[in-house]
């Protein structure tokens, strides 16, 4: 896979959040999803009115790129009004497809910091705990 930008992985990130359905919440959340063959899969938290359906960014992207074959990641970038963290949740769908891959959480303006979904989920289950 060619360099990848983390800048533009963000950028990406808050065009997708453009497309946010967040009418309840108002929290508008964007995420972009680097896949290993250099394919970026976009997502944004899409809510509905029976509020335990909400479904977030970040699993949007992933089921998006797993429905369209790929299972290999590098990283992710959210974006928040606020530069919030991705959900427990979410931590746990993207470990399912690795420890290593980078994380780029962003704030609005595009202030981003980098971490791993190591760091945010530590000691964590895997497929490796049904062996
Ligand atoms: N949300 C996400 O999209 N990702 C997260 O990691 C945290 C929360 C969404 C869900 C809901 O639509 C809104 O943000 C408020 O919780």
């Amino acid at each position: 896979m060619r360099e990848w930008s983390q800048r533009e992985l963000v950028a990406q990130a808050m065009d997708a959040r453009e497309r946010a359905y967040a009418p309840y919440s108002g929290y508008r959340v964007g995420a972009t999803l680097l896949g290993k063959s250099g394919r970026v899969y976009t997502g944004c938290n899409v809510e509905n009115a029976v509020y335990p359906l909400c479904t977030c960014a970040e699993r949007v992207a992933v089921v998006k790129a797993v429905s369209e074959g790929e299972r290999g990641f590098v990283a992710l970038a959210i974006v928040t009004e606020n530069g919030g963290a991705p959900c427990g949740s979410c931590r746990q769908v993207l470990r399912e497809f690795g420890e290593g891959i980078v994380v780029l959480i962003a704030d609005a303006t595009g202030d981003y910091r980098e971490t791993t979904v190591a760091e945010l989920l530590p000691d964590s289950f895997s497929a490796a705990d049904l062996d």
